[in-house]
């Protein structure tokens, strides 16, 4: 089947991200014709009708999120954009947002006209200096053309968006954590419930959304249920739990692939196929031998691991919303494909991994503050040749207590710093024995750095 891409469809034109170009393409015509013809529960229920579930990790249902909102609430409303992208190699919100800026501003002014909002927060990592600028150029232009502040185009709506510039800390793209630095504190995450459609932002009802979901918010409105749904993957009949992964979706190819990128493709697409006929294949003549399918978090799938009663592997698993947890990994996440290759120690991966978690973990709870410190320790003992027999055990304990699912820690954090080590214990346990044995005479005698295009 042809595949057309909407999201990245504009991102190489000339001044894409300038309004004129936007307006020329049809850009806005969709929010105004809403703004004219469509009340704000119909946006909703188109959005929830669509199938979009939110592209930031979690894959939330987009249009039943906005349900949770209190009816008829008197006072203020928010949006907050969630443009931290913090998940290591993931930088397809970065190419939405240096590169098409409308599009995305045209999701908000949608959102917000559904949700009933006057005001939305841009919150974007700190260090997207290119992305910051280009958004407030594309903001200026909105207000002077009448796109934002008060009663827009007569139609007594009013929408102020502010862009706010990230902590610099992985844990501020947690809902909760982005809220609290918002607020202009530190971003530790709050205890939920209340979740942030109840008490959010400055304790007022809040819808927290990624770019690209609501991009797509932008391509469901202006082409359809019809379209959105003839893309990607439907429900899974042996499944009541799953809701579909339908749509075109940004994927980042990076590590040690030939040609590092962020492709548009309908949900779906095996990872083998995305490395090869979109990453140029694994780099230097070499052969894949870990993948991580949706950022570090999200753990390992074992490219030469047999799926059961099949010839194909773990490398053939669908990248939609279902497809990475058949493998035992977390899910899909924010569908940042990292390959690993076979000359690479899976050891000096987990360590590099667990560096990044104990580093990033905000220390709120015990079982994640210490527990990621200790499998950092280990983990680093088992590098330098002086590893334990046990410590397999350990690890594998460690990171199946720790985390929001085990039910031992406020935020998700946790589990994804569990993942990637159970996952690559359980699944290259034998390289990690053959370190222990070799007492750190490694045969990958030379560790080569994780390479991620975006950063
Ligand atoms: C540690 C951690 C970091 C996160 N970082 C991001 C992020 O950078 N961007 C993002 O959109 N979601 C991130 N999330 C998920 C958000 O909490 C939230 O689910 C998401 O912004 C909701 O948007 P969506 O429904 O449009 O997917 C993170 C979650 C955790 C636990
Ligand atoms: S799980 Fe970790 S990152 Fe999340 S709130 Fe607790 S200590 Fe902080």
């Amino acid at each position: 089947m042809s595949f057309e891409p909407v999201l990245l469809a504009r991102i190489n034109k000339p001044d894409s991200p300038k309004l004129e170009g936007y307006r020329a393409d049809g850009g806005y015509a969709t929010f105004e014709r809403a703004l004219k013809e469509k009340k704000p529960e119909e946006v909703t229920a188109q959005v929830k009708d669509s199938g979009l579930r939110g592209r930031g990790g979690a894959g939330f249902p987009t249009g039943l999120k906005w349900t949770f909102l209190p009816k008829d609430h008197p006072g203020p409303i928010y949006l907050c954009v969630n443009a931290d992208e913090s998940e290591p190699c993931t930088y397809n919100n970065r190419i939405l947002m240096e590169k098409d800026p409308h599009q995305v501003l045209e999701g908000i002014m949608l959102a917000c006209y559904a949700i009933k909002s006057r005001c939305a927060y841009f919150y974007i990592r700190y260090e997207y200096g290119t992305a910051y600028r280009t958004l407030q150029a594309a903001v200026d232009e909105c207000y002077a053309a009448g796109l934002l502040g008060k009663n827009i185009h007569g139609s007594g709506f009013d929408l102020d968006i502010f862009l706010h510039r990230g902590a610099g800390a992985y844990i501020c793209g947690e809902e909760t954590g982005l809220i609290e630095s918002l607020e202009g504190k530190r971003a530790w995450p709050r205890i939920k419930p209340p979740f942030p459609a109840i008490e959010g932002a400055f304790r007022k009802p809040t819808i927290v959304n990624n770019v690209e979901t609501l991009a797509c918010v932008t391509q469901v409105m202006k082409r359809g249920n019809d379209w959105f749904k003839s893309l990607g993957v439907p429900p899974d009949p042996k499944n009541p739990r799953d809701a579909g992964s339908y749509g075109p979706k940004l994927y980042t190819i990076a590590g040690h692939v030939n040609t590092p990128k962020c492709v548009e493709l309908p949900m779906g697409i095996t990872i083998r196929d995305l490395v090869d006929k979109h990453g140029g294949g694994v780099w230097k003549g070499r052969k894949a031998k870990a993948v991580n399918p949706g950022g570090l978090s999200m753990g390992f799938v074992d490219v030469n691991a047999k799926l059961k009663d099949s010839d194909l592997t773990e490398y053939d698993i669908p990248l939609d919303f279902n497809g990475p947890g058949k493998v035992q990994c977390l899910g899909l996440g924010t569908a940042a494909v990292t390959v690993i290759d076979d000359e690479t120690s899976m050891v000096d991966v987990l360590h590099n991994v667990c560096q990044f978690f104990s580093h990033e973990s905000c220390g709120q709870c015990t079982p994640c503050r210490e527990g990621t410190g200790w499998m950092l320790k280990i983990v680093d003992r088992l590098r330098r040749g002086q590893g334990r027999k046990e410590d397999l055990d350990i690890l594998v304990e460690v990171s199946d207590r720790i985390g929001i699912m085990p039910g031992t820690t406020i935020c998700g954090l946790s589990d994804g710093a569990g993942w990637p080590v159970k996952t690559a214990i359980r699944k290259f346990r034998a390289e990690f024995e053959a370190a222990i044995k070799g007492g750190g005479k490694s045969k990958y005698a030379k560790a080569l750095p994780l390479v991620g295009a975006g950063h």
